[in-house]
């Protein structure tokens, strides 16, 4: 079988290594690709035309969407009559993830434990909600931010500028939500579904944040964990009650077509765990460590979610823990240089995997081409051997400005 991918992040070099190894797949393509894949082809993640012209020319029979972007725009429903298989949710339940305000009504309707909320699309309005909340509560605009949109806020003062922001962005009438702000460990959960069953990876840990101890800017990601120490049967039990299994009975009531992986961000607050927000795809950094942890033929797993045997899919996983650090450009997430050369990539140990993100070949040299360039994944028998390993590699790439965090996987 051929296979193409849409993106050109870090994720998408992971689902590239990982569908490479699958006996079930001849050929994988990346669309655009990154300086870390192969087979790249320069097609616009968001032009379907091209894409389908594409996939016919080269018999593509899967087609593996990375980005949240081409999901939201349709490119499921684009294919619907096409013999391509597109792993992803169509446009209506893509939703799920470009609408903050649908999903929490969508969870609100299938009894999805959740936050509290409440809709505006006045600022005024807003912040009398503000004031009554006395500042401590999560802003967040409706639509697709690139993770910019959320503002977790602790005073009346930065809540009502962050109001001010969407406004000024998104226009004055731009529609967010005031939640109820919850406290408690998070953790990232993805399901491959076949829109009525699913079968979960392993949780794994983002770390937003730029700086040490979750301090600085939101960022894309600045590394991962997998699986995650605190998570057992029964965190499992309890989160499949009161948060996917409503979620499956409402993907199943829509009657949505939904092929695909969703992606369920979860606080595990004093009062049990809440769902934060849903994702309609593979999260990045999160894949960088959940698929090196899967021992299972991936487009086998893939395939499943077509054919009507996934409910019965035996899962299988590595013993080994897996921690991603993030070697990003200096200045990023604001301005950055670019066309850096990065040194190094052969020196490191046979069993560290590279997934680039912001990198591009040039002749035989690897340049630095965007704000978060490069993933770096070690395994250990343990977290913390795990994370031994993946500083020691991170010491050996150099470029010029290069930085990351020192401290991932080692959140108390
Ligand atoms: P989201 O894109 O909705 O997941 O929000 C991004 C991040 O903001 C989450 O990973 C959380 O760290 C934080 N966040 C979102 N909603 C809440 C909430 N209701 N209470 C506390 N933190 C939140
Ligand atoms: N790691 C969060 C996301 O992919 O949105």
């Amino acid at each position: 079988m051929k296979v193409a991918i849409i993106g050109s992040g870090g994720r998408e070099h992971a689902i590239f290594w990982k569908l490479s190894q699958s006996k079930l797949v001849e050929k994988v393509f990346v669309l655009p690709g990154n300086g870390g894949t192969q087979n790249n082809v320069d097609i616009d993640t968001n032009d379907f035309e091209q894409i389908l012209h594409f996939c016919r020319h080269n018999t593509i029979e899967l087609l593996f969407v990375g980005p949240e972007d081409p999901l939201a725009n349709g490119i499921v429903d684009y294919f619907e009559d096409t013999p391509v298989l597109v792993f992803g949710p169509e446009k209506r339940a893509a939703l799920l993830e470009s609408s903050k305000i649908w999903s929490k009504k969508f969870m609100q309707k299938y009894g999805v434990a959740t936050a509290d909320f409440w809709e505006f699309d006045n600022t005024a309005e807003s912040f009398e909600k503000i004031d009554e909340l006395d500042g401590n509560c999560v802003i967040k605009y409706d639509g697709l931010a690139a993770g910019k949109g959320v503002f977790v806020c602790s005073s009346k003062a930065e809540a009502k500028n962050a109001v001010a922001e969407i406004s000024k962005k998104y226009g004055e009438k731009s529609s967010f939500l005031i939640e109820e702000k919850l406290v408690g460990k998070e953790l990232s959960l993805l399901a491959f579904t076949d829109g009525k069953n699913y079968q979960l990876l392993l949780p794994s840990q983002d770390h937003k944040q730029l700086l040490d101890d979750d301090k600085g800017p939101n960022t894309g990601g600045m590394g991962a964990f997998c699986p995650v120490p605190f998570y057992d049967e029964n965190l499992k039990l309890q989160i499949e009650k009161e948060i996917i299994i409503p979620t499956m009975q409402g993907i199943s009531n829509e009657n949505f077509n939904y092929k695909g992986v969703l992606y369920f961000g979860v606080m595990i607050t004093e009062d049990g765990p809440k769902l934060l927000e849903y994702n309609v795809r593979l999260g990045d950094p999160e894949t960088e460590v959940v698929l090196p942890s899967l021992k299972s033929d991936f487009a086998e797993l893939i395939l499943a979610c077509f054919d009507g045997s996934l409910k019965n899919y035996q899962m299988k996983f590595s013993k080994n823990y897996f921690v991603d650090v993030v070697l990003a450009s200096g200045g990023y997430p604001h301005k950055y240089e670019k066309n850096y050369e990065i040194k190094g990539l052969q020196n490191v140990n046979e069993s560290t995997l590279l997934f680039h993100a912001g990198t591009k070949k040039n002749d035989d040299k690897i340049l630095t081409n965007g704000g978060r360039v490069l993933n770096v994944v070690s395994k250990g028998e343990t977290l913390q051997k795990a994370i031994e390993n993946v500083y020691v590699e991170c010491e050996k790439i150099k470029f010029t400005d290069v930085y990351f965090r020192k401290d991932i996987g080692k959140r108390k």
